[in-house]
């Protein structure tokens, strides 16, 4: 089974991307072979600083081989070494819809909070689906803001297949049965996100331990005291599947656990249970930093792995839409075309 996924470099990475995407990359690295590509092309459709992209690429590297990612089983590349992405998004292109990328919901959020709206970020989803498609994949494992992505790069694969000839696989999403939308800390009803949250709301796979138990004890809380989920109740909710993650306990565990507790004792324990579950990535992901030359030979690595799986792909993709191959070795030499 091929598994692929994408998560951007820039903003520093928090516990929505850890319990949305990363664990579930580290399970399912052990069902197939399993591509991760850090997507720093997508990183520059909305303001950014060219000189931070280089830091925030290696960090993210270095995480989410902290966080369990082996090397040996996974192909761990960035998305710019492959420059098969951008050649097949701008083919996708031309199987995209207008319309289609008009309703995606995270552009019209995106754009409404920036002042210049790029071309790249409204067409940012054509390059998502080439990411996914080049590669023959399967399964995408994602957190639930992604959903509407990989739909759309099912439905392109669909139309690229039907105009051109059955070439592409068409993928599915995956999602973690737990925690697939981990909320802000804070204002509850938004997700955890370092652009659209707040900043005590955010909780960083890098912050150090006392941030992190600070930021669960000043969580907000709902009117009651019962420790159990219900809609009317979001930021518990949110609380009680961030616990059962970081305990590896089923929703209901966490209930029965804090029954007629309240909601102090519970804010401070799943602190603590955050902070264990981060201890161990943070020491990793120090050391791994630190030898920047292995981080670059290992992504070197993945890259050239990269290549050779989508490179293919995107030949057939040039054939199917009717390309003419340029021909390779002394087109000029012997076999000189005669003058008219
Ligand atoms: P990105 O970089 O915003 O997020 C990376 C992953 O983290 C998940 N995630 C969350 N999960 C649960 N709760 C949250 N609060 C939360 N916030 C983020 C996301 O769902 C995602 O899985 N467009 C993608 C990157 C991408 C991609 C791809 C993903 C590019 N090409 C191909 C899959 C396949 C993005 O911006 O993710």
């Amino acid at each position: 089974m091929r598994i692929f996924s994408g998560i951007q470099p820039t903003g520093a990475k928090h516990l929505g991307n850890y319990i949305g995407a990363i664990r579930q990359y580290v399970a399912t690295q052990e069902q197939g072979d399993a591509f991760f590509c850090i997507v720093d092309l997508h990183s520059i459709t909305v303001e950014y600083d060219p000189s931070e992209l280089r830091e925030s690429t290696l960090s993210l590297a270095a995480l989410l081989f902290a966080a369990g990612l082996d090397p040996e089983r996974s192909t761990v590349f960035v998305q710019s070494h492959v420059p098969a992405h951008p050649e097949a998004a701008w083919l996708l292109g031309s199987v995209t819809s207008f319309g289609e990328l008009r309703r995606m919901t995270q552009f019209k959020d995106k754009a409404d909070a920036q002042e210049f709206v790029s071309a790249g970020l409204f067409s940012y989803p054509v390059l998502q689906a080439a990411d996914i498609l080049l590669y023959r994949t399967d399964i995408v494992p994602i957190g639930e803001d992604q959903r509407q992505h990989v739909e759309l790069a099912r439905d392109v694969a669909e139309r690229f297949n039907a105009r051109f000839g059955e070439t592409l696989t068409i993928p599915k999403a995956v999602f973690p049965e737990v925690g697939a939308r981990i909320m802000d800390l804070q204002e509850p009803e938004r997700k955890m996100s370092t652009t659209g949250g707040t900043a005590q709301g955010t909780v960083l796979v890098l912050d150090p331990p006392d941030t992190i138990r600070k930021k669960f004890k000043t969580a907000v809380t709902d009117s009651g005291r019962e420790v159990v989920r219900s809609p009317e109740k979001p930021g518990i909710s949110n609380l009680i599947e961030i616990m059962a993650v970081a305990r590896a306990e089923e929703p209901e565990a966490v209930e029965a656990h804090y029954d007629g507790q309240g909601y102090g004792a519970f804010k401070v324990d799943v602190g603590e249970a955050v902070v264990e579950l981060f201890d161990p990535i943070r020491d990793a992901y120090e050391e791994l930093r630190g030898d920047e030359t292995e981080l670059q030979r290992l992504l070197a690595r993945g890259a050239e792995k990269a290549r050779k799986a989508s490179e293919p792909v995107l030949q057939e993709m040039y054939d199917r839409m009717g390309f003419v191959k340029a021909k390779t070795g002394r087109l000029f030499g012997a076999a000189r075309p005669k003058r008219l």
